[in-house]
């Protein structure tokens, strides 16, 4: 097996070897205004309750609405989307209407006020669940309370943050490796 020789890398970059993925676009309201920020940073935090967490930069329009409304939609869009995704997170909704400026069309959601990206694959309704790392560190802990998948395509073609305005897109999906996954350690 092939050993890697490293070399010192600085670790304010090491970001781009963890970078969750995929992208995701997150929609926000609050009473007249919606928004939409592109978001590379969330994880995976328990099933059930469907918790999420995601770092919200105080200076994003979207965190004054997320953080006075508690709810947001985070939208997974497929890799047709990618110019408008990068052009959503390069300029903010204090300046203009996201969705007229992107053609993109808010679809209402169940449970929250916050709307659904009609041209995205997915949308999970979210409600702020844990706000207690918010002032720290930006970091809001969401719930997720319904969600929304096309049935198809199975494997969407996702695009995935690199750093630096590299992206990756998501390839072939296979089960080369199934017969030695465990799902009751996952
Ligand atoms: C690929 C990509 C990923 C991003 N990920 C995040 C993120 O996880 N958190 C964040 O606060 N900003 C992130 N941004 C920056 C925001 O999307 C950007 O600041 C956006 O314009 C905020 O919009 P708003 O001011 O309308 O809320 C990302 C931008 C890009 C292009």
């Amino acid at each position: 097996m092939r050993r890697f020789a490293k070399k010192d890398f600085p670790v304010s970059e090491i970001r781009r070897f963890l970078e969750p993925g995929p992208i995701v676009l997150v929609s926000s309201a609050w009473k007249e205004r919606t928004n939409i920020m592109t978001m590379g940073w969330h994880t995976v935090m328990e099933f059930a309750p469907s918790l999420i967490g995601c770092m919200i930069s105080g200076s994003n329009h979207s965190f004054d609405l997320i953080r006075k409304s508690r709810e947001c939609v985070i939208n997974v869009p497929t890799v047709d989307l990618a110019p408008t995704v990068v052009d959503i997170g390069n300029c903010s909704g204090s300046d203009v209407d996201k969705f007229a400026k992107f053609c993109l069309t808010p679809a209402p959601a169940a449970k929250v006020k916050a709307p659904l990206i009609a041209e995205c694959f997915a949308g999970f309704e979210c409600r702020l669940a844990d706000a207690r790392l918010v002032e720290r560190y930006n970091f809001f802990v969401f719930e997720v309370v319904k969600a929304h998948v096309a049935p198809a395509p199975r494997y969407p073609k996702t695009i995935h943050y690199r750093g630096d305005g590299l992206f990756m897109l998501s390839g072939r999906t296979t089960a080369r490796w199934r017969k030695r996954f465990k799902p009751h350690m996952l």
